[in-house]
């Protein structure tokens, strides 16, 4: 299988996304002209480590290059200062150098804490992200967000650095669980809907295979989804204005993400899927959506095995007004106002800024009491 390149052009920090098989049996070849010395640091996950890491140290080996790796709990709470503290220090410990180039092997989780962790060490050292989730390879692994979380919200605590290389290797998306493919696929379909609208149409007829791990399919997801991020974050890559379209869905899905505490009762992706639905709706509800449309797209993302609805959410959850409490803490508030990524049609998405909070309540009012979730 040919190997797809995606290159994110940000003049002296441009680099290429690689997506294909096989990248990781011959890390050797893609790695070794970046590095300086033959020597590469590793940051993973349990679960990642099972599956995949002797795979990425033998043939690291192979091509002559040493590796140290450090092995982190899996999950979102690995995203916080505690496992920033212990990777910088286990990555010093392993003698990283200011020249050194460091690996992270894993999922969102490890793309964002490693990332940063590189940004800080030394001042500054270089990295690689190899994404094994699906929502890593289309989504975090690109356009150079990094961070932690605090106990005040998700991703305060970051800094943009750009990875040197990112390595989408789809053989290793055979060992992810179902759920996690799903939760991935919503951002896959956030691409379509926030401004591709072929996409979105071709999505729709390919969305069951790529669940069922076609690779064909899912190579040509990956692909198109990062061509559409690396575009974006080539325009605006600290997020002063079209990079927020991007956030299509989360200012409900954070909102809901932070209710359920963070944890496996709402995957960030699944999330972003019921927000994405509630996004559709709420546009519908202030005059801009064409009807019906949040029930297409909830139809949609339902047949990837994905919740669309806050009554799916197998949790108590606050009220409408706590909700938008919440909200509050979302990066795209500005001077006390919120912000939406609101859309006109499937693929036409915009910012809409200072949005009404009595109209937020209301939709959300609307929206659970639907779901016998909320009093009408
Ligand atoms: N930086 C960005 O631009 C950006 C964008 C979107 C999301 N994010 C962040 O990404 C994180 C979510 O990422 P995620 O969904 O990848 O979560 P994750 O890193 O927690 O991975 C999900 C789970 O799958 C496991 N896993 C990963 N790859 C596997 C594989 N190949 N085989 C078996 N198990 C595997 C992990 O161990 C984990 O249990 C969140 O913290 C979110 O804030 C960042």
């Amino acid at each position: 299988m040919t190997i797809d390149h995606v290159h994110v052009d940000l003049a002296g920090r441009s680099y290429d996304i690689k997506i294909g098989q096989g990248l990781i049996d011959n890390v050797g070849t893609h790695v070794a002209p970046l590095l300086k010395r033959k020597f590469a640091a590793i940051v993973t996950d349990e679960n990642v480590a099972k599956a995949h890491l002797k795979t990425l140290e033998k043939a690291l080996k192979a091509a002559g290059i040493e590796s140290k790796a450090l092995i982190l709990p899996p999950g979102e709470k690995t995203k916080g200062y505690q496992h920033l503290a212990e990777t910088c220090d286990a990555l010093l410990g392993f003698g990283v150098e200011r020249k050194d180039v460091v690996i992270a092997l894993g999922g969102g989780v490890i793309g964002d804490l490693t990332g940063f962790a590189a940004a800080v060490l030394r001042r500054g050292v270089a990295f690689i992200q190899i994404p094994t989730s699906l929502l890593a390879q289309v989504d975090s692994s690109v356009g150079g967000k990094t961070g932690i979380n605090s106990k005040h919200g998700k991703n305060l605590v970051g800094a943009f650095h750009q990875p040197i290389m990112v390595l989408a290797d789809l053989d290793v998306l055979s060992t992810l669980p179902k759920r996690q493919r799903a939760a991935g696929y919503a951002e896959v379909a956030k691409y379509g809907l926030l401004g591709n609208a072929p996409f979105f149409d071709w999505l729709d007829n390919n969305v069951e295979a790529i669940m069922a791990g076609d690779i064909k399919a899912t190579s040509q997801a990956v692909k198109i989804s990062c061509e559409m991020k690396a575009k974006i974050v080539a325009e605006d890559e600290t997020e002063t204005g079209a990079r927020a379209l991007l956030n299509l869905g989360h200012t409900f899905g954070h909102a809901l993400e932070a209710a359920t505490g963070y944890s496996d009762t709402l995957l960030h992706g699944e999330a972003v899927s019921i927000g994405m639905v509630q996004a559709f709706g709420f546009s519908e509800m202030l005059g801009h959506g064409q009807q019906g449309l949040n029930r297409k797209v909830a139809a949609h993302l339902q047949r990837a095995g994905l919740p669309t609805h806050i009554s799916d959410i197998k949790a108590k959850l606050p009220d409408p007004a706590a909700l938008v409490k919440l909200m509050y803490q979302d990066k795209k508030a500005e001077n006390g106002r919120l912000t939406f990524i609101l859309a006109e049609q499937i693929g036409k998405s915009f910012i809409a800024k200072g949005v009404d909070e009595a109209k937020v309540l209301a939709f959300l009012k609307q929206d659970m009491a639907k779901q016998g979730l909320a009093k009408p």
